[in-house]
């Protein structure tokens, strides 16, 4: 019998198409299945929907065991699996790329617009109660229109976060690996230059590269202290992409004006400091969180097995090899 173990409830009807094809464990929606309960219920599974926070390494695809086809990953990264692991074991691995892209380049606005314009900080001085008047100098911000973007990392998400900044009278400069083809440059008005050039030139800089050792503290002390002093940065990827000790010290220390975050190193931790520094403004790992992006992105993560499950290819395979 087909196993299918979906380690969070996930919205949507993804749930009933997989209970279709197969008799399926789904953990809770709120927490993580417990390790011990992973390791038993994948069990004989054919198919496993994981999601960022499930680690898929070699002891999980062990435990699983040879029937074992398909690990769905329900996130566009897929920086939790071994993939290498499934690769030499055979099993594919997926993940949700495409459907929650605009949701994250939005995402990735909202805290752009919140750090530059003090959103947070206003909000919080309400809420406390504060005594406020309007005043010429009270909570000035930095305007956006004008100034220039730097975007690290220039795939879906980084293309869609390129094309709003023209509405928003932002120039835009990215850093990736290999330049975009002109069209593309011609058409998000994007200009390719180094990490280090981005880091001085740009008023916001923006993070949207996959978490690899690649990019592992790709933004560290060195590249913090590049950056402008009324510099911001922006991270919706991967938390550990950025030196997180070294970036409350640079927040603390005025070598960069601020700060909006969406991701971190140790989630759910932060570091030390991190959540008392004004300008920041800090976000529990919205990026793709709402409910119709959340929602594609189940029903995708479904189609993905349901797949696999035909013998066919899946619509986001991350390792084709296995499927020749
Ligand atoms: C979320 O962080 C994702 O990778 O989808
Ligand atoms: C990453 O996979 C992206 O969509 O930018």
């Amino acid at each position: 019998m087909t196993r299918i173990v979906v380690t969070r409830r996930l919205p949507g009807p993804a749930l009933r198409a997989l209970s279709e094809a197969g008799a399926v464990t789904i953990g809770a929606e709120e927490q993580d299945m417990p390790r011990a309960e992973l390791l038993a219920a994948a069990r004989g599974a054919t198919a496993l929907v994981t999601t960022l926070t499930d680690m898929v390494d070699a002891e999980l695809l062990d435990a699983a065991g040879p029937v074992l086809r398909v690990v769905s990953n329900y996130a566009v990264g897929y920086n939790n699996i071994a993939v290498d692991e499934a690769t030499r074991r055979g099993v594919a691995v997926t993940n949700t790329p495409d459907v929650l892209t605009e949701a994250t380049a939005e995402f990735t606005w909202a805290l752009l617009l919140a750090v530059c314009r003090r959103l947070a900080e206003g909000d919080a001085l309400l809420r406390r109660g504060e005594t406020w008047a309007w005043a010429p100098e009270f909570m000035l911000g930095t305007d956006v229109y004008g100034k220039t973007l730097g975007l690290v990392g220039l795939g879906r998400i980084g293309q869609a976060v390129a094309r709003r900044a023209r509405p928003f009278g932002m120039s835009v400069l990215y850093h990736g690996r290999h330049a975009a083809d002109s069209t593309l440059e011609t058409e998000l008005g994007a200009r390719h230059v180094t990490l280090d050039a981005l880091l001085s030139q740009a008023d916001v800089v923006s993070l949207h590269v996959p978490y690899s050792d690649r990019t592992r503290h790709l933004i560290g002390a060195r590249e913090l202290g590049l950056m402008k002093r009324t510099a911001y940065l922006i991270n919706t990827s991967r938390g550990a992409v950025v030196d997180e000790v070294a970036l409350v010290r640079a927040l603390r220390s005025g070598t960069i004006a601020g700060a909006g975050l969406d991701v971190y190193e140790r989630e759910p931790e932060l570091s030390a400091g991190l959540n008392t520094l004004p300008n920041t403004v800090l976000a529990p790992h919205l990026g793709s969180a709402t409910l119709e992006t959340r929602t594609r992105m189940a029903t995708l993560a479904a189609d993905n097995v349901l797949a696999v499950l035909r013998g066919e290819q899946p619509p986001s395979l991350i390792n084709p090899e296995v499927w020749r």
